[in-house]
């Protein structure tokens, strides 16, 4: 899919942009409504996130406390990632437990995995850097598009228009609502910055949740290998990426790109001080019902 000088193809539906995944190119109705009525196993595994919020890393983790053993997984995260995978049935193909993941809002989750009170994973990280993140994404894939300047592509992703899978405000508040009503569902939220600090506990955390009865030797070896510099390198030298160019022909090449610098606070190199204080005032107008508290720093 060359950018012929032809502006790049924005699939919107239900108040989502969609990332021109095949799937969601020929039919994002037909692929939302699969996700949604998707066969589920009891021990099915769902990693629910925002784009950007560190779910490569997450599902890592994950992977590595439902093997009990840290150990990389030759398979990168895409080869379970339900918006983009070819066809949604190749997932009845894998073997239990399944890490599924998605950033698809809560409302599209697989109903009979909410209705079998199913894991799921939730992952929040600070929109201040997740926007940073979602920037350099979208920088590095600028042959399908212009970006504009930073400044621009945040008052477009808070204020309006172009609001990737319906924009963050709106999919958080979902989760947050989710956990709050939702009586069937077992959401357990992790936060980035947490993770980030406190690595091991919140590795026991999630093994915890997982009823993954894991040693602290094991623990301390996942956050080794989960830390970014390592992850970084394994997903450059160990991993399959086959399954990665089935997504898009360039995708491979965003895909060693996802590792970008993995900190806590970027945004403070990105953020004018203006542009923070009109953050920080939108964040206040959206969030003002909402008691999820993101950490900046
Ligand atoms: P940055 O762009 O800020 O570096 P996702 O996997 O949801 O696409 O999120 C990608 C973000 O998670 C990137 O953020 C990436 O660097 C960061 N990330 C990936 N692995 C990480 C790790 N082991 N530790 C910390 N951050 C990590």
């Amino acid at each position: 899919m060359e950018n012929n000088g032809e502006p790049p193809a924005i699939i919107e539906f239900d108040d989502m942009i969609l990332p021109p995944f095949p799937p969601l190119l020929e039919d994002a109705k037909k692929r939302f409504q699969e996700m949604r009525n998707l066969e589920c196993r009891k021990d099915d595994v769902i990693l629910a996130t925002y784009p950007k919020s560190g779910t490569h890393w997450v599902w890592e983790i994950v992977c590595m406390l439902l093997k009990n053993k840290a150990e990389y997984s030759k398979e990168t995260k895409e080869f379970l990632f339900l918006e983009a995978v070819p066809d949604i049935s190749i997932v009845d193909n894998v073997s239990s437990p399944r890490p599924l993941n998605t950033h698809a809002p809560y409302r599209w989750l697989p109903k009979q995995h909410i209705e079998n009170g199913g894991k799921i994973i939730h992952v929040l990280r600070n929109p201040k850097d997740v926007v940073v993140s979602l920037y350099h994404h979208f920088d590095n894939a600028k042959e399908f598009g212009e970006v504009p300047y930073f400044k621009t592509f945040c008052e477009n992703m808070y204020n309006g228009s172009g609001q990737v899978m319906g924009g963050w405000f709106a999919y958080e508040k979902e989760f947050e609502q989710a956990e709050a009503n939702d009586t069937c569902s077992a959401i357990f939220t992790v936060q980035y910055e947490s993770l980030k600090k406190n690595t091991i506990q919140e590795i026991n955390r999630l093994a915890r949740y997982l009823d993954v009865d894991v040693n602290d030797e094991v623990v301390t070896e996942i956050a080794d290998k989960c830390s970014f510099k390592k992850l970084k390198e394994a997903n450059a030298t160990l991993k399959d990426h086959s399954n990665v160019s089935k997504l898009h022909p360039k995708a491979e090449q965003f895909a060693l790109k996802v590792y970008r610098k993995g900190e806590i606070g970027d945004w403070k190199n990105h953020f004018t001080v203006a542009m923070n204080e009109q953050f920080d005032s939108k964040f206040q107008e959206e969030m003002k019902d909402s008691k999820i508290r993101v950490q900046y720093e």
